[in-house]
């Protein structure tokens, strides 16, 4: 499919002339993770990954529409977030309308209010760019919707997918449930830069119905944004390699989620998560997002595995939380150990699924 065909072309169209629509996205935690992009704002991943949706955690996004009554071309945008008006926001939402306007044009005539809340508490170092990007674009979408009677919902989901790219890059995986891939990969058909699609292969049974619980060790706001990381990975001195390794990953992943070996699922997602961290530590400027609860929470992981046999693992985001993975069949067990041994190194635990 060639980019062009998501400019949105029709100068003539008929629509109300105020409206609203709603739709809700959901987070995504990677496994393989996408980190560095091409030096230009069309976020254009330098290597391929993959993610699996999170069941409770989303974003319900709402969007009014008031078209101009004279023609301007140009568009305003109020937005709340739970219930407050949110100025700060605004600057992020601007950039991404002008971005997205030259694929959809039809945005020049409007006026919006954007209305939002997540489900998962604010600043509780959840990444909530993922959910609330897809949440938006999906809402340009069924507004695009209106004015294209005939739009296939393929079409409305890739879209929605390469739109969301341009917000956030992960966002472009939200807009799937289950295990999503973007970036272009010999080994997995479809795959491409420009929006996210489906995991296309078989999996086993036991990869389809995984725990999330996602323990918060810290509710700040990050000091250094994953924007300014991705970049740094441009000039990074490990970069080449970073790239071989998660290209060569992702070949190793495809075999285990058709053969359904959890131990080696769960090595080559802490691998993932580490080397994360290890180039983020070693990029120039240097940082670090784990705080020492992190590193108690991973060793604690690490012990008790080793102890009870069961199938525990860890991966990590932009920051110093960390999500659990588990099957689902030993969910009671480690729910268990996790609140008598894992709480006192966490601000808050938050229990989700990959779905
Ligand atoms: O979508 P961004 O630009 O916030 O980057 C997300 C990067 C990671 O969360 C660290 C990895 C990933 O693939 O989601």
């Amino acid at each position: 499919m060639k980019i062009n065909c998501f400019v949105y072309k029709n100068k003539k169209y008929s629509i109300d002339k105020n409206g609203e629509v709603t739709r809700k996205s959901h987070s995504n935690i990677a496994l393989i993770k996408y980190w560095g992009k091409h030096n230009k704002k069309i976020q254009i991943p330098l290597n391929s990954s993959i993610s699996y949706s999170l069941k409770n955690i989303y974003t319900v996004t709402r969007l009014i529409y008031h078209k101009h009554k004279k023609e301007k071309k140009n568009f305003s945008i109020k937005i709340f977030f739970s219930g407050k008006e949110k100025t700060s926001f605004l600057p992020k939402i601007f950039d991404f309308f002008h971005r997205i306007s030259f694929y959809c044009s039809y945005l020049l005539d409007f006026n919006f209010i954007i209305e939002t809340y997540n489900t998962f508490p604010h600043s509780s170092g959840i990444a909530s760019s993922a959910s609330s990007m897809s949440a938006l674009a999906l809402c340009v979408m069924e507004i695009e919707k209106k004015l294209v009677s005939s739009l296939e919902e393929d079409f409305f989901l890739k879209k929605a997918s390469f739109l969301a790219r341009l917000g956030s890059g992960s966002a472009c995986r939200s807009i799937y449930p289950g295990l999503v891939v973007w970036g272009n990969h010999k080994s997995i058909k479809g795959s491409n830069d420009f929006y996210a699609i489906p995991y296309p292969y078989k999996i086993h049974t036991i990869f389809t119905k995984l725990v999330n619980t996602i323990l918060i060790i810290d509710e700040k706001p990050k000091k250094i944004l994953s924007s300014k990381g991705h970049l740094l990975m441009n000039s990074h001195l490990y970069a080449k390699e970073r790239f071989k390794s998660a290209n060569k990953n992702m070949d190793s992943l495809i075999s285990i989620l058709k053969i359904g070996d959890f131990q080696e699922f769960g090595e080559l997602i802490e691998h993932e998560a580490l080397t994360l961290h290890a180039m983020i530590m070693t990029s120039r400027p240097y940082f670090l997002w784990m705080k020492p609860n992190t590193i108690n929470v991973i060793q604690s992981v690490w012990d008790f595995r080793k102890e009870s046999k069961k199938n525990i693992y860890f991966t990590l985001d932009a920051g110093a939380n960390v999500h659990l993975l588990y099957p689902i069949e030993e969910k009671k067990i480690i729910l268990k150990w996790i609140y008598s041994d894992l709480f006192s190194f966490c601000k808050k635990i938050i229990e989700s699924f990959c779905y």
